[in-house]
């Protein structure tokens, strides 16, 4: 699959599920900004059928390589950044995984069984970063069993393979180009920003600053019936050039780690 196709689909499957990214989107084009993307991320389980490695074949397949890797302590993640080798423009790919091994024998028998229940044609084809959650229809009881675990694993067995964020490169922004300026911006056009550890995660000297606004609330189908679930969200990145004036284009995982909660649902 080629890079542009990826790209679209991924977007056209994120902005149909949570509608108030577009809006965000047209915010900013709409005062004359060029929107590009610093980073898309996924989530997943490090089940062999599903793992970092089997998500990024898609992106690889396209011509992109292997940067860094991370480690997420307390919730049990690692994750993987990619970059296209040669097509500087495009975005870079973050994926991470959740260790199922650090979990309760239930989270882990939930994991395996879901991906039981993934048709066999996703899971040996190029097709499965799209799929979302093609296993049936959740359950809102295991839902809240999961997140008592792992609020990354609930979202997870419900929201499935998508973009779970686009990031906007705040560098490429030419009026609202600094990371106050741009949740002022989101703030008064009445988004709420994550605000775990500041709404400002990362500073100059560590190279990265970024922010996100919370996951828009979505109807979901659950057994139990419709219920409300925070969806996607949408992210925000500055990076700062090194001694040497390299931009510097990795991640610091105790921003991330905070990133992470803009799925939380609180009611
Ligand atoms: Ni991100």
């Amino acid at each position: 699959m080629k890079h542009q196709d990826i790209f679209s689909k991924l977007w056209a499957d994120y902005t149909k599920l949570n509608p108030s990214v577009q809006k965000v989107y047209d915010l900013f084009t709409n005062l004359g900004e060029t929107v590009e993307n610093d980073h898309i991320a996924f989530r997943t389980f490090n089940d062999k059928r599903v793992n970092i490695d089997k998500l990024a074949k898609v992106f690889i397949n396209a011509g992109y390589e292997e940067k860094a890797n991370y480690y997420f302590e307390e919730k049990h993640l690692v994750a993987k950044h990619y970059e296209h080798k040669t097509e500087k423009f495009l975005p870079r790919v973050f994926i991470s995984e959740l260790i199922l091994e650090k979990f309760s024998n239930y989270l882990k028998e939930v994991a395996i069984k879901t991906i039981d229940s993934i048709p066999v044609e996703l899971l040996n084809g190029d097709e499965l970063i799209f799929s979302g959650s093609s296993w049936s229809v959740p359950s809102f009881k295991i839902y809240e069993k999961l997140k008592s675990e792992s609020e990354y694993a609930g979202w997870l067995y419900v929201m499935g393979f998508r973009a779970n964020h686009f990031t906007v490169n705040v560098n490429a922004l030419k009026q609202i180009n600094t990371m106050e300026k741009v949740n002022s911006f989101l703030k008064n056009n009445g988004y709420k920003i994550n605000a775990v550890g500041g709404e400002i995660k990362g500073s100059p000297s560590e190279l990265l600053e970024q922010s996100s606004i919370m996951s828009e609330i979505i109807k979901v189908k659950f057994e139990e019936g419709e219920k409300e679930f925070p969806g996607c969200f949408y992210e925000f990145a500055k990076r700062y050039p090194d001694k040497n004036g390299t931009l510097f284009s990795g991640f610091i995982a105790n921003s991330a780690n905070k990133i992470f909660e803009s799925t939380n649902f609180k009611k």
